[in-house]
């Protein structure tokens, strides 16, 4: 579904990545572990043509999408949840739901299908995104993300400020993606959480893909995941 190859990216003059290369399968999902600054955030947004690679390939569902502009990568079918949001904070929920909506070759989720995965958003519609928790914000991104009809999601720290409860009820959203045979490539400082759902990991260090493998064999070795993680 997903194939990046030796991509060299950068902002401005500097270079961040240096030619990291994975893959995603039709609904397999892969976790992008790594310190802070390895490069994970910039790896997703090459994917998503925000900040395109100066060398290398990234094919989607087939097809090139290197150097393509972002909303076409979206229309493509690439769903994103990105670290920091971006949710619309003066429109409702209702109203940042219903422009996040498009025809992909993929399936479209419906806001039924949202309210049974995040029973609160159902009670949110009418309220102002500005005002509400951090764990209703990721519920919105998520939730929009699904209704732009994604054959891959890229997932950015969905953990990040949620309470454990709220960091579960992501999980198992990963895990019906899965089912769905979405696929999905998730970043994620919760190693442990996106290991636990995840069926392969690569870990960057640097710009560089420092390891790749099995996630189940990572999260059973605590000395190889300290020294690669620190955690
Ligand atoms: N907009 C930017 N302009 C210049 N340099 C940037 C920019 N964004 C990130 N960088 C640099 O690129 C490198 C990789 O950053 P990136 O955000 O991809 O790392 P990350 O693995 O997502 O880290 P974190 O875990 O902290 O989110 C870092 O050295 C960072 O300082
Ligand atoms: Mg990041």
């Amino acid at each position: 579904m997903l194939q990046v190859s030796g991509i060299d990216t950068y902002y401005g003059e500097t270079q961040v990545l240096f030619g990291p290369s994975l893959t995603v399968g039709e609904g397999e999902v892969v976790a992008l572990l790594g310190p802070n600054g390895a490069g994970k955030t910039t790896t997703l947004r090459s994917i998503l043509g925000l900040t395109p690679p100066r060398r290398g390939q990234i094919v989607f569902n087939g097809s090139s999408i290197t150097g393509k502009p972002t909303h076409e990568i979206a229309r493509d079918g690439v769903g994103w949840v990105p670290d920091d949001r971006r949710i619309f904070p003066t429109l409702t929920v209702e109203r940042n739901l219903a422009i996040a909506r498009k025809k992909t070759a993929f399936r479209a989720w419906t806001l039924g299908e949202m309210f049974e995965i995040f029973t609160p958003l159902e009670y949110l519609m009418k309220r102002e995104c500005e005002n509400l928790s951090g764990g209703e914000m990721q519920m919105v991104a998520i939730s929009r993300a699904l209704l732009g009809a994604p054959g891959l999601v890229l997932f950015d720290e969905p953990s990040q400020g949620l309470a454990p409860k709220i960091v579960q009820d992501v999980m198992k959203t990963v895990e019906r993606l899965k089912q769905e045979g979405i696929s999905v490539l998730i970043v994620e400082q919760n190693a442990v959480s996106a290991l636990g759902v995840s069926d392969r990991v690569y870990v960057m260090d640097l710009g560089r893909v420092v390891h790749e493998g099995p996630a189940d064999a990572l999260l059973e070795d605590a000395s190889a995941r300290q020294q690669l993680l620190g955690m």
